[in-house]
């Protein structure tokens, strides 16, 4: 998607604004939502993920008011949430409106004075596909709510109240990647992020450069269980990491991991092996990156997926299909991406097998009754920021 589709989301959202308030607001804001490359599962133990934003957006129209209460509307959603600043909490907003509400009760939280204000939203992120439109929303909203709250915080900071406000407002336990992601990423680069120590990489990652696309294909399956499996997950890795007396799993090696077997009994050890190996795919994948190592890289991505699958048994029928028939016809390499249990697999692929790929996927879905796929091209892009000026 184009620059242009981002500006017309800027002017829909500035149009809606108006039309809602009778005024124009104080500014426009857009962060991208993202996709991973490699390195799932691991920020929450501790780990490394290689991220870069997409080219899809949401885009926040805000305009604080003097009423201490708060207004928010989106083109693509029905109902109109509209409460006192004071009453916003964990768990009082549902739906949509819990995640930009979750941002102003976190900020405050953190001694943010954040005005009362009105608030119109435009994605263009796919929803409940793994592409992260809740932390684009929650991080366009919180670079709006700094700005109109006169405050300065630095870019991580930023990204961590968008978090807290996953985890804390809207319950869902995610770790930091989705959300630094949204915030640190750079147009043509890729997130090389230690999610221990926030330390961050901008790692070169254009692949058009090499006749190479990164293609996403959306299962458009329904991701039902997943808030349930993610803390499932989380819970084995950190019973995986007490059990191997490490702290986080970030700490296991292959050796500790094999002398604490029989502790750990077979899921566990599937488990941990998923994120030791993980890791070691993320530093191998940035050492290709920066050697000019492509061809190299396509391995490393169908690893990764047999290792969701086989021993962190997150994937779904539909994205094991996905992976395969983009291998079967060409890819370098493809696999799931996001939690899983659904979402989108990516696939990095000569550019002229593109469309050979997309037709693939489209004819295996279809051989196996499932829905049909929605499968499109990205490239890396900025991080949040300010859009009206
Ligand atoms: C979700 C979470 C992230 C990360 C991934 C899996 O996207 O929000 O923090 O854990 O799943 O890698």
């Amino acid at each position: 998607m184009s620059g242009a589709a981002l500006e017309r989301q800027v002017r829909r959202a500035t149009g809606a604004f108006r039309d809602r308030t009778g005024r124009q607001p104080d500014g426009v804001w857009a962060a991208p939502g993202r996709v991973n490359l490699i390195g799932e599962h691991t920020d929450y133990n501790d780990g490394f993920v290689l991220p870069i934003a997409i080219d899809r957006h949401v885009v926040v129209a805000m305009g604080s008011r003097t009423e201490r209460t708060i207004r928010l509307w989106s083109l693509q959603q029905a109902d109109v949430v509209e409460i006192g600043l004071d009453d916003v909490g964990p768990g009082v907003v549902r739906g949509w409106g819990a995640y930009p509400a979750g941002v102003a009760w976190a900020l405050r939280r953190d001694g943010i004075d954040v005005p009362g204000h009105d608030l119109v939203v435009d994605g263009s992120v796919p929803v409940a596909s793994g592409l992260s439109s809740s932390a684009a929303l929650e991080c366009a909203v919180a670079a709006g709510l700094v700005e109109l709250a006169g405050a300065d915080i630095d870019r991580s900071a930023l990204a961590l109240v968008a978090q807290r406000a996953e985890v804390e407002s809207v319950g869902m336990p995610c770790g930091v990647m989705d959300q630094m992601a949204s915030v640190l990423c750079r147009a043509g680069h890729a997130l090389h992020l230690d999610a221990r120590s926030l330390w961050v990489g901008h790692v070169p990652f254009e692949p058009t450069r090499e006749g190479l696309a990164l293609v996403i294909v959306d299962t458009r399956a329904t991701r039902r269980l997943v808030q349930g499996m993610y803390a499932e997950r989380r819970a084995e890795c950190d019973a995986a990491a007490e059990s191997i007396g490490v702290s986080t799993l970030r700490d296991a090696s292959l050796e500790r991991l094999e002398d604490a077997r029989a502790r750990l009994g077979a899921r566990l050890y599937r488990r941990a092996r998923h994120v030791v190996t993980e890791n070691d795919r993320v530093r191998a994948f940035v050492e290709d990156l920066h050697s000019g190592a492509w061809l190299s890289l396509g391995p490393l991505l169908t690893s990764s997926h047999e290792s969701l699958r086989d021993d962190f048994e997150v994937s779904s029928p539909e994205l094991d299909e996905a992976a395969d028939a983009a291998l079967a016809v060409g890819a370098l390499g493809a696999r799931m991406t996001g939690a899983g249990f659904g979402g989108c697999a990516i696939a990095l692929a000569p550019m002229p097998l593109v469309d050979k790929i997309v037709a693939e996927v489209e004819a295996a879905f279809a051989r196996r009754s499932f829905r049909a796929p929605e499968a499109f091209t990205v490239v890396a892009v900025d991080g949040a920021r300010r859009v009206d000026r």
